[in-house]
């Protein structure tokens, strides 16, 4: 029996072991849902994974994830704009190994989220701070990683991704989040950009990606599917019209490959 009918087949138990179920019961309906509309095939390490991650991952990104990674031009690293508490992070990792691929994976977030108030309460709490909320993302970032990548993790930088990209283009030997030696730079194969969805900052993100993206390389653009309150969906369209990129899928975010 899989993980979804397991955690359904839990009505008969009843007191804090049956609130437990009913709450997993609805989880596993939720995930029930996603595998059936729009996954063809249920994936029990994602489904575990995602239980247990918070984030902000469409199925659909993972497939297109998938597609990138396994047809990106080989020896070229991947890199992440925008990591949160590390799902995509992990997802990349997990494909990255599954496709017995052995690139790694370089990303940069600064976790300082838009309409944070350091210093201030969150909302009406009494007590929790936005300080100690960003202090529980990056730490759960880190444990994320070093329990569900632990094999493949990623080169971490902690700044947003403008400074990213000109510590890259500088060649900087630096040292990442887990305190290893790197040296940043050269060519990527595949980048996603999940950070700054405004249309200033997601261009600049396209322009420096660009800048460092081999041809055949992928770019996959988070929020941008049409219909989406994003800016960044105004920029996939442009991409999408102009000559120097082949538009691969909108499922519903685009995927753009480099010719
Ligand atoms: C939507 S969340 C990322 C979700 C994550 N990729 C996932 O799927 O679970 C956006 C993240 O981007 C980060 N961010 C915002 N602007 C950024 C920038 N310019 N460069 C890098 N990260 C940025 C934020 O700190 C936040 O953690």
């Amino acid at each position: 029996m899989g993980i979804i009918s397991r955690l359904k087949n839990t009505s008969h138990l009843s007191g804090f072991r049956g609130l437990v179920a009913r709450v997993l019961r609805h989880t596993a309906n939720r995930i029930d849902c996603v595998d059936t509309n729009e996954t063809k095939r249920a994936n029990e390490f994602l489904a575990w994974v995602r239980f247990a991650v918070p984030g902000m991952l469409s199925q659909g990104n993972v497939d297109a994830m998938e597609y990138a990674i396994a047809n990106m031009p080989p020896g070229k690293p991947i890199l992440e704009i925008g990591s949160f508490c590390g799902l995509s992070t992990v997802v990349l990792s997990y494909l990255l190994q599954k496709l017995a691929k052995t690139t790694p994976v370089f990303s940069c977030d600064k976790w300082e989220f838009e309409g944070q108030q350091l210093g201030a309460l969150l909302g009406d709490s009494p007590t929790m701070t936005h300080d100690a909320y960003q202090a529980y993302v990056r730490d759960t970032f880190l444990r994320t990683m070093k329990t569900f990548a632990a094999n493949g993790l990623p080169y971490t930088i902690e700044c947003f991704s403008d400074e990213f990209f000109r510590r890259w283009f500088e060649n900087e030997e630096t040292v990442d989040l887990f305190g290893r030696a790197v040296t940043l730079g050269g060519t990527i194969g595949f980048c996603y950009i999940d950070g700054n969805h405004t249309y200033e900052f997601a261009k600049r993100d396209f322009d420096n990606s660009d800048r460092a993206l081999v041809s055949g390389g992928f770019i996959l653009f988070d929020d941008s599917a049409d219909g989406s309150k994003w800016e960044v969906n105004r920029l996939t369209r442009e991409i999408a019209s102009g000559h120097e990129y082949e538009l691969v899928s909108r499922n519903p975010n685009y995927l753009f490959r480099k010719k």
